[in-house]
């Protein structure tokens, strides 16, 4: 079935939990790390088709700070494969931007370097931003910015008063890019395991039972189409909203 999307009305930011690939794995009978190979391979489509669709920002959760406590094997395939697909051909195609948000002093020499390349060479690059959060989580995000501000107090630079909405904004990772619009995860775990939880206030949850590496075109435009049909109405009452969006138009 395809789903009508309004072109009008892509989400700006678009945040996916990829979940699921150790279990389409097993499911086949095949080792958990078959299904990090087809979780990359997909990263690369969902990628082009994002961009095709007009989506600004797309971040894409690859390897939490709690993943380090997965079997050594499985870290260490996931690294290599990492190594293996950073395309700097994909992104100079496609014209999209490059970026890594977490902790990159945990990273293998080798994996920075890649990262760190590709974040130079496609730094012009203004089609779509594409973000990986790689050894991140929010609490770590959100403890780092908190020792910046103490540091920063200490040493007479920051007021109490001066901690605002924006200031924490504009010291977490994703300070670059606009919260997301819409959040996806796969595999059909119910929750958020870490992940840009000051960013996702507002934004508009998908969950489905669909294994990342088969989530293709159809699923993703069920959950833009389902995100279309809802109403964001940030604390105000239905009325309002519509009263607005009646004098915008
Ligand atoms: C997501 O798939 C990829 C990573 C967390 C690196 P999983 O590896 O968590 O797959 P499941 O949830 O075990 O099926
Ligand atoms: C979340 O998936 C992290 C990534 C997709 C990279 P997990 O598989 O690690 O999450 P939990 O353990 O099911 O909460
Ligand atoms: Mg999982």
């Amino acid at each position: 079935m395809d789903y009508e999307l309004n072109k009008s009305q892509i989400p700006a930011h678009i945040a996916i939990i990829m979940d699921g690939n150790g279990r389409w794995a097993m499911q086949r009978g095949l080792p958990r790390t078959a299904g990090h190979v087809e979780g990359v391979a997909n990263v690369r489509y969902i990628t082009e088709l994002c961009t095709n669709l007009g989506v600004k920002f797309l971040t894409l959760y690859t390897f939490s700070t709690e993943n380090w406590n997965r079997p050594q094997d499985e870290v260490m395939a996931i690294m290599d494969l990492l190594v293996d697909n950073m395309d700097l051909d994909l992104f100079m195609r496609n014209n999209v931007r490059f970026r890594m948000i977490g902790g990159i002093d945990r990273l293998s020499p080798a994996v920075q370097a890649c990262v760190r390349e590709l974040e130079e060479k496609t730094k012009n690059n203004s089609r779509m931003t594409a973000v990986i959060a790689l050894n991140y989580s929010s609490r770590w995000e959100l403890t780092q910015t908190m020792k910046e501000a103490v540091r920063e107090a200490a040493e007479g630079r920051l007021l109490p008063d001066e901690v605002t909405e924006e200031y924490i904004s504009s010291h977490l990772q994703t300070k670059f890019m606009p919260d997301p619009d819409l959040l996806i995860r796969t595999g059909g775990e119910l929750r958020i395991s870490n992940y840009l939880l000051w960013q996702c206030a507002y934004s508009e949850f998908y969950f489905c039972d669909t294994y990342w590496p088969d989530f293709h075109e159809e699923d993703l435009h069920r959950a833009i189409a389902t995100y279309q049909q809802r109403q964001r109405r940030f604390g105000l009452t239905e009325a309002q909203v519509e009263n607005t969006n009646t004098t915008e138009n």
